[in-house]
This record gives structure tokens, sequence and C-alpha cells, in this order.
């Protein structure tokens, strides 16, 4: 079946931004799609800065490896870009569907794919926070909790990594 991807996905699958890895990265997340078997890794690099007076940390740099689809691809990037310079706090309130609206929408039977960075980023983030003893936000705990076992589902099914 051919998908109608829209111009600026192509853009982002043929062009992606922050491709690659960090070297011994702050934070990495993966994740894995259970239907499709497509696989993300997010990397994160954690910097400091003030806020209002405040120190607060934030994603200095942010890279990321998909073995996908054009839109796991795309909507990596597009994460990647989101995250980048944002606030921990703030990274954790980025959404598929902030992603999906930055690609000016991606096919019905690809919105899955944008849920694949969402839950790269959360991971990296939580890796993060956990490495590091820092507070982990109810939220993200319970976020990281649906990953997980999704996870397991995956590695059962496909056995990779
Ligand atoms: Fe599964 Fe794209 S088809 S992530």
């Amino acid at each position: 079946m051919a998908i109608n991807y829209g111009k600026k996905v192509m853009q982002y699958f043929l062009h992606p931004k922050n491709v690659g890895e960090i070297p011994n990265a702050d934070g990495v997340g993966k994740v894995g799609n259970i239907t499709c078997g497509d696989i993300m890794w997010i990397y994160i690099r954690i910097g400091k800065k003030k806020i209002k007076g405040k120190e607060d940390d934030y994603i200095q740099d942010i890279r990321f490896k998909t073995l996908g689809c054009a839109a796991a691809i795309a909507t990596s990037s597009v994460v990647t870009e989101l995250a980048k310079g944002k606030t921990i706090r703030e990274a954790m309130k980025i959404t598929n569907q902030d992603v999906v609206r930055r690609l000016g929408g991606l096919p019905p039977v690809k919105h899955h794919c944008s849920l694949l960075a969402e839950d790269g980023l959360t991971e990296a983030i939580y890796d993060y926070l956990k490495k590091n003893k820092k507070p982990v936000p109810e939220e993200l705990e319970m976020k990281h909790k649906r990953i997980l076992k999704s996870e397991e589902h995956f590695h059962d099914k496909f056995q990779k990594c």
C-alpha cells in the first residue's frame, strides 16, 4: 500500500536533523513498536542554565538513531528539534501531537510513529533523572511503566537488541 506523506515529512525523512549518537550521553532512551518492529534511540546531553536567577537542567544536545519507516525518521528528527534547548520540565511536556503538528500531519496509519518519538524522549529523560538520583515526577514514572510494558512485548516478539 502506497503511503501519501506530506511535503514536510518527506523533507525530514530525506534530510533529518540531529542524526547520530552522543558518546557517554547523560540519558538514553530506547523504544520499539510491537506492531511494525521499528526501533529508536534518543541520546541527550544535559547542561545547566540560569532561568529567573535559578539554575536549571536543560537539553544541550540531542541526537537519534532510528531503524524504521519514513515517518519514524521524520518524527525522530522533529522531536529532537523540539526538545533541543528546552529545560527538562519543558521537554517532558512535548507530546506526539506537537510532533505531528510540526510535520503538518501524518497519515492516520502512521500516527504510532509519532508516539515512538515521544516515548524515546521520555525514556531518555527518565534515564537521566534516574542515573542522577533526581526526583521523577509521577506522570513520567507512569509513562515509563507503560513504555516498559510494551518493551517487554517487543523483546518477546522480535528478540532484537
Ligand atoms: Fe512503525 Fe513507523 S511504521 S514506527
